[in-house]
């Protein structure tokens, strides 16, 4: 069942939203090398706890951690450690979310640390792109397949990956809410996008193939090829204009205008 947010609702999820902003651009800053991914995980905590919200990711299912911190072939839900050290080259994605006054926010961006492969870079800008190519779809009445066939035909023209097995999903009370938002599809097919939905939109892009595994752990997923990987994400709304606005990304909003 999907749960429309009506304008109250939208502009609650705009200040989780303004918030996780706040608390991953404080996190971009922090990793270098050197850090362990576990004081990355601390410092998001803090940051979080410190603005009275909550961190959603720990001990949702049982997950130890605030933060998700996924490097090189990992591609989600790594785990945060005192023994994993960002290094030199490294191709790091972070994954938080929160709940401010009962209402969610999850977004991810993934970074190249100093010195990194052309190739990695490159995958980094386009995962990036695909993203801002699905949301370019999001309007009232385009259905759920253009944001995935829009992300992944952009992906594929490049030779990459999309990962299938992981998808966005929607948000509000709760982080995950139905749809699900896989990042490949059908122009014109699944749900029929409306006002007042609320989704994240998460493109995961392999440098190779797109099969995963998750380890032993019973939380990091890896590609099965040990391709790195790349994850961007934004919770966002179809707001009131019937357009998409990303609430973890305040002050972008599209106009009629630059929807060209
Ligand atoms: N951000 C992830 C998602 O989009 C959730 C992380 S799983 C958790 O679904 F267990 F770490 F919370
Ligand atoms: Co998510």
């Amino acid at each position: 069942m999907i749960y429309l947010k009506n304008p109250q609702q939208l502009d609650d999820m705009r200040k989780s939203g303004a918030l996780l902003y706040e608390v991953l651009c404080r996190l971009k800053e922090a990793v270098k090398p050197g850090v362990s991914t576990a004081a990355l995980d601390v410092y998001a905590e803090q940051l979080i706890r410190k603005h009275k919200a909550i961190p959603s990711f720990l001990h949702y299912e049982g997950y130890p951690a605030s933060l998700c911190v996924s490097i090189n072939e990992q591609v989600v839900h790594g785990i945060p450690s005192e023994s994993v050290v960002i290094r030199d080259g490294d191709v790091v994605s972070i994954d938080c979310g929160l709940i401010l006054d009962g209402w969610q926010a999850d977004s991810a961006f993934t970074i190249g640390v100093g010195q990194v492969a052309h190739e990695h870079r490159k995958l980094i800008d386009v995962t990036e792109e695909c993203f801002f190519r699905g949301v370019r779809q999001a309007v009232n009445g385009n259905h759920l397949g253009d944001i995935g066939h829009a992300i992944q035909t952009y992906a594929e023209s490049f030779g990459y990956g999309v990962i299938r097995a992981l998808t966005g999903h929607g948000i509000g009370r709760n982080m995950h809410e139905d749809p699900s938002v896989p990042n490949f599809g059908v122009p014109g097919h699944g749900v029929k996008l409306r006002p007042g939905m609320t989704l994240a939109i998460e493109p995961m892009i392999a440098l190779g193939d797109y099969h995963v595994s998750q380890l032993e752990d019973g939380w990091t997923v890896v590609t099965d090829d040990g391709s790195v990987c790349s994850h961007y994400e934004h919770t966002i709304a179809i707001n009131e204009n019937g357009l998409p606005e990303l609430l973890t990304y305040p002050g972008y909003a599209l106009t009629e205008e630059s929807r060209a």
